[in-house]
């Protein structure tokens, strides 16, 4: 009997010992859980976690993407939406190569749900001045009719939409570049009437292509290798636009009469001068955009499957 009574007893305090281990336990879990609130309004966490978001209340940046049918075109605007989504405050102005919208781009867009932030445009590039099977990438001028008609596009646009008081950024992003979204929040310190700079990495036979300023932060030059000459020598990544030059200077616009890696040059000379330029990502010692460029895929077995009247992605979107 009374080892019976010991044995309850036992139980008795194992239970409670567990029961105490419990609440001891809730009770520091749910002070850790405090804590971690505590620490998400801390003013430095906060600050630092707007740091790192895109700015959702800067001006509207217009992104221009020029876009064409190819194996890896889905591939490439599936990169590019996924950073659009990433940053509020821009518009997606997609132009494809093409005499029609195709459902491909029609469906990223929906899939993505940028619908409400992107319009869908189209402008074939004129056969004579479109590259051919084996031409080197360079012979001919890319993306012309596609951005003036993105430029048409949103000069109409601004002007019916009271634009012209406020102030948004034009952005040309080819879509097969590698875009940081910080690159979005650093554009989105442009000022009115100006034309942002930044550094574009892989381009131009150069690690980084990047504008040279002078100690109180003006911009000199660049410190480009490929035709320096060029009164801008950089890439079309390197920068944007203030909207009212845009609206102010309806003659400037691409051209297919300039010479190769003048287009740049050929749009900003109606725009701004180097000094005036406004350098950006941290006095241009961040790089925040890399001209990629993706290898076409080596689609020798697809070529003989079709050649047998079949292929790989029969009724399937790649
Ligand atoms: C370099 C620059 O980065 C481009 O901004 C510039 O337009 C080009 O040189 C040039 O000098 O014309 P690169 O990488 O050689 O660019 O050119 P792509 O990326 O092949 O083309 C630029 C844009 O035009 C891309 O968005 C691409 O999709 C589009 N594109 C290209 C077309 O819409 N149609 C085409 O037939 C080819
Ligand atoms: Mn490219």
């Amino acid at each position: 009997m009374n080892q019976e009574i010991r044995i309850k007893t036992k139980h008795f305090y194992v239970v409670l010992v567990i029961l105490g281990f419990l609440l001891i336990y809730s009770l520091s879990s749910s002070r850790d859980c405090d804590e971690n609130n505590q620490a998400l309004e801390d003013p430095e966490f906060v600050a630092e976690r707007e740091a790192f978001l895109p700015n959702q209340k800067g001006p509207t940046i217009y992104a221009i993407t020029p876009t064409y049918s190819r194996p890896v075109q889905k591939a490439e605007l599936t990169r590019l939406s996924q950073v659009i989504r990433l940053v509020p405050n821009v518009f997606w102005v997609l132009v494809e190569d093409a005499d029609h919208n195709t459902d491909l781009v029609a469906n990223l867009i929906s899939r993505s749900g940028l619908q409400e932030r992107s319009v869908q445009l189209f402008a074939k590039t004129p056969t004579n001045m479109k590259l051919q099977g084996k031409d080197p990438n360079w012979l001919k001028p890319r993306g012309v009719e596609q951005r003036n008609k993105a430029l048409d596009w949103i000069r109409k646009h601004l002007a019916e939409s009271g634009g012209r008081d406020r102030h948004s950024v034009i952005y040309f992003m080819d879509d097969d570049n590698t875009y940081s979204t910080d690159l979005f929040i650093e554009m989105s310190k442009i000022e009115r009437n100006k034309v942002g700079v930044w550094p574009v990495g892989l381009v131009g036979g150069l690690m980084v292509e990047k504008p040279v300023l002078n100690r109180d932060g003006i911009v000199l030059g660049f410190n480009s290798a490929w035709r320096p000459e060029r009164p801008f020598p950089f890439d079309m990544a390197g920068f944007a636009i203030s909207s009212d030059l845009i609206l102010d200077n309806p003659q400037a616009q691409f051209s297919y009469e300039v010479e190769r890696g003048y287009q740049e040059s050929e749009l900003l000379r109606h725009l701004t001068i180097v000094h005036e330029m406004q350098p950006l990502a941290n006095k241009c010692t961040d790089v925040l955009v890399w001209h990629t460029r993706t290898e076409a895929p080596k689609l020798d077995a697809e070529k003989l499957l079709i050649k047998s009247g079949k292929r790989s992605d029969d009724g399937l979107e790649v």
